[in-house]
């Protein structure tokens, strides 16, 4: 059987990514250009200088996925871009690229959904892992416990009410001082810290065992932050970090261990850019290991944001025929 190679294309957020796939699975290429140290300056990112980043350095980017993929546009078989959910203006660079080039170049069209995009990752390092299984998505904006039915085929199982796990991660780290992007800075100041130190809240909704809540973390944090001030007690922001990401982990691990055993699943994909956390990986594999489920992370450069997962997504839908029309919008709130 012919190859298939599968341009994708991201822009959801801040990174600037494009990647070939070949045969949905096999990265031949995975380009990303981050925007990390302009949004540093601002505490966070600005949505304004995404898109005018994007658009900078979008073109510069695919070319190099097609060069060190050793094809060019006329190889590819069809092109896979995000077109939600995200910031607006970043994910319209995106589009407007990959209509034009497939417009220009007669390929088609193939939108991509990011959430679905995150899950994908795990294909391509595990390549005897197929749908059915269960997904736990944890991004900057996205905390989703979901079964992946079949490609393409998602539902939702459950989903944090307020903050991602992600945001929560970056808002405490502002707190305590270490600055954008959070995750990665929690973590590591985490290790240095005692995760006993502070007992913070392990949100619940309800009676729902599925849903998240990271809100009434977040404020405990910030109020132990200002007591401690006021009583002019010394604050450590590695027992913070240690302990804040302690009680995301535990309440993350639980509710997933609860949904595949409730569910009957054998499998479990965590993904999603607070994937890489090592703290999250390593307590979601021993609580598997114990009930027998097995695990699939992606490799920490395949849970960030990157346009591999995009393609790998896009390959199965257009394996099954479907195609977008140049009337391809972006969709900033889109659903899984
Ligand atoms: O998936 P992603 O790159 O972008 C979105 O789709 O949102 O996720 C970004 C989020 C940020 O909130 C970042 O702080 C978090 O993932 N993150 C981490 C780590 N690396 C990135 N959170 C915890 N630990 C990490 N090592
Ligand atoms: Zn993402």
């Amino acid at each position: 059987m012919k190859d298939i190679l599968v341009l994708g294309i991201e822009s959801s957020c801040d990174e600037t990514a494009a990647s070939v796939v070949r045969n949905g699975r096999e990265v031949l290429s995975n380009v990303i250009s981050s925007q990390v140290p302009t949004h540093t300056l601002y505490g966070g990112v600005v949505p304004e200088l995404a898109s005018r980043m994007h658009i900078e350095a979008i073109n510069p980017v695919i070319r190099q996925a097609l060069a060190e993929a050793d094809c060019t546009l006329e190889d590819i078989d069809a092109i896979g871009v995000t077109y939600g959910p995200g910031l607006v203006g970043a994910l319209l660079v995106g589009v407007a690229e990959a209509k034009a080039l497939a417009f220009a170049a007669h390929k088609p069209l193939i939108g991509v959904n990011h959430m679905e995009g995150h899950v994908c990752a795990s294909l391509i390092e595990h390549p005897d892992l197929e749908p059915p299984f269960l997904c736990l998505i944890v991004s900057g904006g996205h905390t989703h416990l979901a079964e992946m039915k079949d490609y393409g085929d998602f539902r939702i199982i459950g989903q944090t009410r307020d903050d991602a796990a992600g945001e929560a991660f970056d808002k405490v780290a502002r707190a305590i001082g270490l600055g954008y992007p959070g995750g990665p800075k929690i973590e590591k100041a985490a290790r240095e810290g005692n995760p006993d130190a502070f007992h913070f809240p392990r949100g619940k909704v309800g009676e729902s065992v599925y849903d998240f809540t990271f809100s009434g973390l977040k404020s405990a944090v910030l109020n132990t932050l200002n007591q401690m001030e006021m009583k002019g007690e010394k604050i450590v922001p590695a027992d913070i970090a240690a302990s804040f990401q302690k009680a995301v982990t535990e309440v993350l691990t639980e509710h997933t261990i609860t949904a595949v055993k409730e569910l009957g699943e054998e499998r479990i994909v965590l993904c999603g850019g607070v994937a890489a956390n090592g703290a999250l990986r390593a307590s979601l594999q021993e609580a598997c290991d114990k009930a027998g489920i097995r695990l699939y992370v992606p490799s920490p450069i395949f849970c960030t944001d990157n346009a591999a997962m995009i393609a790998v997504d896009a390959y199965y839908h257009f394996m099954k025929g479907e195609r977008a029309g140049f009337d391809l919008n972006a969709v900033p709130n889109l659903e899984l």
